[in-house]
C-alpha cells in the first residue's frame, strides 16, 4: 500500500500479456488472395496487458506486471521497468517464444491485428498461485483476454478479496463462461459491450441505453463504454456519465484504447471525480494516437496537463 497526496493506494496487479509488435504501414488492409507491399515495418512493445501497465504507471499508479515471455522478449520487461512497473511477476520461458501481434496500419491511422499467444498462453495455476499470494483484499487486479487461465484467475482473486477490473478484448463467446458476476468493473467497446449482451450490435443512438443495461446485468459492476471518436460514457450506481473525445490527427490508434484504461483507472484510484477521470484518460489517449506504436505512444502525467490546459 502506498500513500500518494494524504491516499492511500492499493496495489494494482496487471495480469496480462506482453507482445512484440510488428507494425506494418500499408496502404490499405491486405485482402483475401492480395500480395500487398509494406511501407515500413517498425517492432514496438506491446500487448494489452504491457500497455495497459505502462499507462497505469505512467499516470503514476503502483502496478504490478504478471505474465510470461520467451528470451526473445527480454527488451519488453526492461521498458516496463523503465516506465515504473514492478516487473518482479512476469516470468522467462525457456520453451516458447514471445507473443507477437502483426499490425496493420494504414494512411488513415487505423489497424487491423492478427495475434499470436505464444508465451502469453503458457500460464499456469503454480504461476497464478505464486502471485495471488503477494496481493490482499481490497489491491486491484486488471485482466484482459490475452492470457490462459483468466477463470481461475478471477476466481482465486476474488476469493481472497480483490477488486478485480477486466477489459475482455479481443473478445471471444467463450469468455461468457468466465465467472463474471466477480468483476467489479468492465472496460468495454461497442462491439465487446454487444457480445456481452448478448445482442448482434448496438446501435449508436442506442449507446447509453446498452451500457445501462449492461451495468444492470453486472449488477456490482462499474461499466466503461469506449466509443472510439465519439468518447466513452461510464455507468455507476445507475447514474451515467459521458466524455466526448478530443479531436486530434491520428497517426496511429493502436494502444490509444489501453492508454484511456491505465489513465481512467489510476485516476479514479486516486481520487479523481469520475468526469476528471474521464477526461485525464480522453486527454491521453488523444495524445497517443498521435504517436506511433502501442506502448510507446503512451504520454506521461505532465504531456497530459499541458494538454488539457492547452483546451480549456
Ligand atoms: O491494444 C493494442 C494491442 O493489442 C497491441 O499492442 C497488440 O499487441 C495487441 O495485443
Amino acid at each position: 500500500m502506498r500513500r500518494k497526496g494524504g491516499k492511500i493506494v492499493k496495489k494494482i496487479l496487471c495480469f496480462g500479456s506482453l507482445n512484440i509488435d510488428y507494425t506494418y504501414r500499408v496502404p490499405h488492409f491486405v485482402s483475401k488472395g492480395e500480395t500487398l507491399a509494406a511501407s515500413s515495418l517498425t517492432l514496438f512493445s506491446g500487448g494489452k496487458g504491457l500497455n495497459q501497465a505502462i499507462a497505469l504507471a505512467k499516470a503514476g499508479a503502483p502496478v504490478y506486471m504478471a505474465g510470461a515471455i520467451g528470451q526473445d522478449g527480454l527488451f519488453l520487461v526492461e521498458q516496463l521497468a523503465g516506465a515504473g512497473v514492478d516487473v518482479s511477476f512476469v516470468s522467462v520461458r525457456t520453451d516458447v517464444r514471445t507473443g507477437n501481434a502483426i499490425i496493420q496500419n494504414d494512411d488513415a491511422g487505423d489497424n487491423c491485428i492478427l495475434l499470436y499467444g505464444g508465451a502469453n498462453r503458457s500460464i499456469t495455476r503454480a504461476q497464478v498461485d505464486e502471485v495471488l499470494a503477494h496481493f490482499s483484499a481490497g489491491d486491484f487486479l486488471l485482466l484482459q483476454n490475452e492470457i490462459n487461465e483468466l477463470g481461475y484467475i478471477i476466481e482465486q482473486a476474488h476469493a481472497c478479496g480483490m477488486r478485480i477490473i477486466f477489459n475482455p478484448s479481443p473478445m471471444e463467446n467463450d469468455l461468457l463462461t468466465l465467472p463474471l458476476k466477480q468483476v467489479d468493473c468492465f472496460l468495454v467497446n461497442e462491439k465487446e459491450a454487444a457480445q456481452l449482451l448478448q445482442k448482434a450490435t448496438i446501435e449508436p443512438a442506442d449507446t447509453e441505453k446498452q451500457c445501462m443495461l449492461l451495468a444492470q446485468k453486472f449488477e456490482n459492476a462499474m461499466v466503461v463504454l469506449t466509443l472510439g471518436e465519439n468518447g466513452a460514457m461510464l455507468a455507476k450506481n445507475k447514474e451515467i456519465f459521458f466524455q466526448p473525445a478530443y479531436r486530434v490527427e491520428t497517426v496511429d490508434t493502436t494502444g490509444a484504447g489501453d492508454t484511456f484504461s491505465g489513465f481512467l483507472i489510476a485516476g479514479l484510484l486516486y481520487g479523481l471525480s469520475i468526469q476528471e477521470a474521464l477526461r485525464q484518460a480522453a486527454a491521453a489517449s488523444a495524445i497517443a494516437v498521435t504517436r506511433p506504436g502501442a506502448a510507446m505512444s503512451i504520454p506521461g502525467q505532465d504531456e497530459v496537463a499541458d494538454f488539457l490546459r492547452e483546451r480549456k
